[in-house]
Order: structure tokens, then sequence, then C-alpha cells
């Protein structure tokens, strides 16, 4: 086992946080998993954390990108990919082919958003239903995340691509975002920390130090805003992470 101090609290961070991001996906997902059924493609899968939301569906397809992986978690997430892809422009699938497209976390790093949006499109049936879930108002989180998208440009990307949307939902409201980045804060706090001159080191390390001996309670205070806000969809200029749920139109020929 590591004991190294900084390994040390990793683990306790992990452990002791309350991930308010999971419990709303898991939140929100269980109230739609019964509407998905026939093939689906999850774009950017990862590890597939919501892969039980698609147990009705006939097919769980997913993609990921190569370089999103560090050699050591290659293999593992190898196994669980259907097909490597590079970027979200060209899907290896016939046109027409799937009953609903997932994209979690994903359209941040997305340089040409109409583009995918265009090719998920190309993909599914008419009718066929789209999740897609983006990060908001949060730090960014890789070299590759560099884009934020308002409720209104996923309304316009669905409407230039005739896709009617069903809704487009917060997670939760203020509490929750300050709750979501607080978290993401002491997370990051050690490596930012490195960086630092010895009198920022002393002066900052004093109330980190405090919050992390509080964190317990700072996660109790994340379950219960996360009780409290769960149902808040509407504040989708203040949160940290917005849903999309579209369907792609059906076209009636004359
Ligand atoms: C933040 S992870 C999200 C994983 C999972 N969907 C979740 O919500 O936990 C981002 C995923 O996007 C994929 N990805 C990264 N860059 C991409 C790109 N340019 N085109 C398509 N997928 C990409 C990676 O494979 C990675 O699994």
């Amino acid at each position: 086992m590591n004991l190294r101090p900084a390994n040390l609290l990793y683990k306790y961070l992990q452990i002791m946080q309350f991930d308010i991001h999971k419990a709303m996906m898991n939140y929100k997902l269980s109230k739609l998993s019964s509407g998905l059924n026939g093939r689906w493609l999850d774009i950017g899968a990862g590890d597939q954390p919501y892969k039980y939301y698609f147990l009705g569906c006939s097919e769980y397809l997913t993609t990921n990108t190569k370089r999103h992986y560090k050699q050591v978690d290659f293999e593992a997430i190898e196994k669980q990919t259907t097909f490597w892809i590079e970027d979200g422009k060209n899907l290896p699938l016939p046109d027409n082919s799937l009953d609903g497209v997932a994209c979690f976390q994903v359209l941040s790093v997305m340089d040409k958003p109409g583009e995918f949006f265009r090719e998920i499109k190309r993909v599914l049936k008419p009718g066929g239903k789209l999740l897609l879930t983006t990060d908001f108002i949060y730090p960014v989180w890789s070299t590759e995340d560099r884009y934020r998208h308002t409720a209104f440009n996923l309304q316009q990307l669905c409407a230039k691509n005739s896709f009617k949307v069903s809704s487009i939902e917060s997670f939760g409201g203020f509490a929750s975002t300050i709750y979501a980045i607080f978290m993401r804060y002491m997370r990051s706090f050690p490596e930012l920390w490195k960086q630092k001159k010895l009198l920022a080191k002393l002066l900052l390390a004093i109330p980190y130090l405090l919050f992390v001996l509080l964190l317990p309670i700072i996660s109790l205070k994340g379950m219960a805003i996360f009780g409290i806000e769960k149902n808040t969809v509407h504040n989708t200029d203040f949160t940290f992470n917005l849903l999309l749920v579209a369907e792609l139109e059906i076209v009636e020929s004359l």
C-alpha cells in the first residue's frame, strides 16, 4: 500500500466526498431508463458508469478516443469499447442505424459541435433519441476540454439538425453548483499548492486542512443539497452541468 501523504489524501478525498455529479446523473437516468430501448450508442462512454440504465436496450455500443487514456488504463478500457473514434465527425456506422445516442461529458471537447450533431443525426433513425450532458459552470478538466455550451446553444444545435428538444435540464441550482465547484477545488488543491511560493503555501494550507477535517460534514451537506435540489431543473443559466433530451424529427413524406 502506498502510504505517501499525497496518496493518503487522494484516497481520503475519494472516500469522503459525496459526488453530486454522479448522484444527479443516476437520479436523472433512473427516471429516463424505462424509455430506453433498441440499439444505442454511448459516445465517449469511458468505463461505462451508466451502462446499467441501458440494460433494457437490445444493443449498447460504446466508443472512446485512444488518446484520452494512459497506457496503464488502456487494456481495461479497450475490453469495454466497441469501436474507437478520433473525433465525432465520422462514426463507423450506417445511416439510420440507431434508436438512440447517449453522450455524457464529451461535447465540451468537440471542436465542431455542429458537425458532431450532424453525424449523430445521420446515424439515428427518424424518431431516434439523443441524451446528452455537458459541463457548464465547471472548471476545465483536461487540455482537450475547451468549450462550454449554454442551453440556448444546445437548443440552436438541435434546431439546425432537426432535433425536437424534449427538455434541457440543470443539475440542481445555485447550491449544487457551489458544492460541485468546491469539491473540485478540494481535489485540485494539492497540484496547485505545489506551484506556490513558501509563504503562500503556509497561508493556503491552513484553511485547506480545515476543510479536509470538515469534509465528512461538508459531504453530508452535499447530500442534503442533492435531496433539496435534485428536482431543480430550470436553473440552466447557473448550473455546473446540463442535460439535453431530444428526438430526431420524423419528416412526413407527401
Ligand atoms: C470525461 S470522459 C466521460 C466519460 C463518461 N461518458 C462519463 O460520463 O463518465 C470523456 C470521454 O470522451 C471521449 N473523448 C475525448 N475526446 C474525444 C473526441 N475528440 N471525440 C470523441 N470522444 C472523445 C473519451 O473517450 C472519454 O471517455
